[in-house]
């Protein structure tokens, strides 16, 4: 017998969890979440178990990634966007979301079929004014400037284009809904009715979302869950270089970046990062050095800075940009203990240059010889590069992948590499290495401590 199920809404965003919960998973607010019966009759379940089948007899046509003819776009996603995926495009405002979109969009309508792109934010004139502007014009980009959700259902429709771009969701709006544009309950809304148009056309759909500074929005968080990939757009506005990495990936990787750099002429592809990132640099300072990161297949060499200063009373200060703030506190207690270096009193300031991150444990050696060499004002010899995970023992780790970090240093001239004692490699023609068994030793190789 049909029987109603109990479950909890929440008011804000309409998610609905089985038992009660301080906090919605759906949009994160704070005691939203009700009591209600389910509409849905128990009954339907029996009719989903009829069609149980096992595992391997389920067929699962294999799916397929179409390059979009932009390399750092394609790198992201492992391949390409695939025919009829809807994909989240966040980022904060101004980051240049609809910049890469725009040129996307151009690229796919020069290699693959027609693209519509749906401005719910500019007038066709303003995009039509910065494609010329990105040698984006294309007779098969069309551009349709709509905030109602049924006149860009209607477009999508008519035109069934290879490729939908809407920018942005947050803009677009069911007119029948009493709440406003932006909103969650329009967000949702917005998403789920165009992404099921477009899967109804086989449409390959991509939405724009902002997120605010530190991510938390209404908009990307609540569509996480609705669409197939979540593609982050990030950077340092004040700066050019934009990072695009899959947050989620039904079809592939979440380990990839794109990176590109924002010019007077749109975002160019950034091909040699380590270069990029390490064009600035100054030697024979103390605090810096550099280190061989991974952004997922891909060897990066960035450098880690720091600056150990006098506390001028009240606490000491700890600044980390471009690693974890958790991490550095870590690091610095084991340097403390460890390796008798005590910043206990002093303000302790660590950054990667050049708005890149150096994120992965592999990076500590590197953090803690740049707040030593910093601490002791000596440079680090400018050809050194550092790597290795450091334990609370002060023990140094094996990192992945060294053979490939150590060819990346190495195409960049460096010629000493700081690693574990343990690791499982031969020396590299054309740079050394210095193996440390722990950290103590690390510092007193490079630093002269007493
Ligand atoms: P935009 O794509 O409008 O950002 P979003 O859609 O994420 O809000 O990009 C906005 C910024 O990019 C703007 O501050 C100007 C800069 N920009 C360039 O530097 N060069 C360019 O060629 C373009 C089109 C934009
Ligand atoms: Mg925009």
């Amino acid at each position: 017998m049909a029987r109603a199920k109990v479950v909890h809404r929440c008011r804000a965003c309409g998610a609905q969890s089985a038992s009660w919960l301080g906090r919605c998973p759906g949009c994160d607010e704070w005691n939203t979440l009700e009591l209600v019966e389910s509409p849905t009759p128990l009954q339907s379940v029996s009719v989903i178990a009829s069609r149980v089948a096992p595992i391997g007899a389920i067929e699962s046509p294999p799916t397929v990634a179409v390059p979009t003819a932009v390399p750092e776009i394609d790198r992201a996603l492992g391949g390409g966007l695939h025919r009829g995926s809807v994909t989240l495009l966040g980022g904060p405002p101004g980051i240049g979301k609809s910049t890469l979109l725009l040129q996307l969009a151009a690229q796919v309508a020069e290699h693959r079929g027609t693209v519509l792109y749906v401005s719910a934010e500019e007038s066709p004139s303003q995009v039509r004014h910065r494609a010329e502007r990105l040698g984006c014009l294309h007779e098969r980009l069309l551009v349709a400037s709509d905030t109602d959700l049924d006149a860009v259902t209607a477009v999508l429709e008519r035109e069934v284009p290879e490729v939908a771009v809407v920018d942005s969701v947050q803009t677009v709006a069911d007119a029948s809904l009493p709440s406003a544009a932006g909103s969650v309950v329009q967000v949702r809304h917005v998403a789920l009715h165009l992404s099921r148009v477009a899967k109804r056309l086989g449409i390959t759909l991509v939405l724009v979302g902002h997120v605010t500074k530190d991510g938390v929005l209404a908009g990307p968080r609540v569509l996480e869950h609705l669409v197939d990939t979540v593609l982050s757009f990030e950077g340092d506005r004040t700066g050019d270089l934009r990072l695009l990495r899959a947050v989620k990936h039904r079809f592939g990787p979440t380990s990839e970046v794109g990176l590109f750099e924002m010019t007077a002429a749109g975002l160019a592809s950034v091909v040699d990062a380590s270069g990029r990132f390490l064009a600035d640099r100054r030697t024979g300072q103390s605090g810096s050095l550099v280190t061989p990161t991974m952004e997922g297949q891909r060897p990066m060499l960035v450098e880690v800075q720091a600056l150990v200063a006098p506390n001028e009373g009240g606490s000491p200060r700890r600044s980390a940009q471009g690693i974890d703030g958790a991490r550095l506190a870590m690091l610095l207690a084991v340097l403390d203990r460890r390796a008798g270096l005590s910043t206990a009193a002093l303000d302790v300031y660590v950054s990667v240059a050049g708005g890149a991150r150096a994120a992965e444990p592999a990076a500590d050696l590197a953090i803690a010889l740049a707040v030593a060499s910093s601490a002791t004002d000596v440079a680090l010899p400018g050809g050194l590069v550092a790597l290795g995970e450091i334990g609370l023992a002060g023990e140094l780790r094996r990192v992945g992948e060294l053979d490939r970090r150590l060819l990346e240093a190495k195409r960049l001239g460096f010629d000493t590499a700081a690693v574990p004692a343990g690791s499982d490699v031969d020396e590299p023609p054309g740079i050394r290495l210095q193996r440390c068994s722990d950290l103590s030793d690390a510092v007193c190789n490079f630093l002269p401590l007493d």
